[in-house]
């Protein structure tokens, strides 16, 4: 069983949502599938597809202008949430610190973040990829937090149609699985997400300690994302 969970950013309609939610219930799966979608499309609610939001507040309540908390994402009836986000780091200033923040304020809510993790293309000519992914995990993971997923998204791969080697990924999901093991956190998932296709989602997901992939642009078409979700059992 694999976990594909698709990050829709700031795309999509309740139309393209309600249209999802009928073809996926149709489809002969036992992965498991995860659509996280803008804050307005939160209520869908479907038996064979559990909804997230794409990031949540780190505060409870409170004077946060704009800002929506873990607990009313849960209201809605989601049950997951991506934090960290290469494109929230980059565009709203989110840090390791923030992160884990919000990660525990979604493990509170009964929500289940998936903390993403990776590094920039210059992080990358660096040398500094293990790095940064270590420290990405031990700094974004809330202490004492079972109920969590792991999305390695290299960042200079999101969107640009292209992929780290299968040794790169290899060697992240090899880095991040041990680091969380030192966390006292061994089993927790962890995805691989940026520039996954129907063409290559199997071969990715073959690779040991990748446990599913988290979808950006190919999650947007009906015809995109389900084969993804079939490509493996
Ligand atoms: P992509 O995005 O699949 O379009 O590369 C992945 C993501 O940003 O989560």
């Amino acid at each position: 069983m694999k976990i594909i969970a698709g990050n829709w950013k700031m795309n999509g309609t309740r139309e393209l949502l309600n249209e999802m939610i009928v073809a996926l219930e149709n489809i002969d799966t036992e992965n498991k599938v995860i659509l996280c979608v803008p804050y307005t499309m939160l209520a869908a609610s479907s038996a064979r597809v559990a909804i997230g939001a794409q990031d949540v507040s780190a505060h409870d309540h409170g004077a946060y202008t704009g800002q929506v908390s873990a607990n009313m994402v849960a209201a809605t009836g989601a049950t997951y949430t991506i934090v960290g986000h290469s494109e929230r780091r980059q565009y709203n200033g989110d840090t390791n610190d923030t992160v884990r923040q919000k990660a525990a304020a979604a493990v509170a809510a009964g929500l289940t973040p998936i903390i993403c993790v990776g590094e920039t293309m210059d992080e990358k000519n660096a040398g500094k990829t293990m790095e940064i992914i270590q420290s990405g995990v031990r700094e974004s993971v809330p202490q004492d937090t079972k109920n969590i997923i792991i999305a390695y998204e290299p960042r200079w791969a999101i969107g640009a149609g292209i992929t780290p080697t299968d040794d790169e990924i290899a060697s992240a999901h090899q880095l991040i699985a041990d680091t969380l093991s030192d966390m006292g956190l061994g089993g927790t998932p962890i995805l691989y997400g940026a520039s996954v296709r129907a063409s290559n989602a199997a071969q990715i997901m073959s690779i040991p300690h990748v446990d599913g992939v988290l979808v950006g642009g190919a999650s947007l078409k009906v015809d995109d994302f389900i084969p993804i979700i079939t490509s493996v059992k």
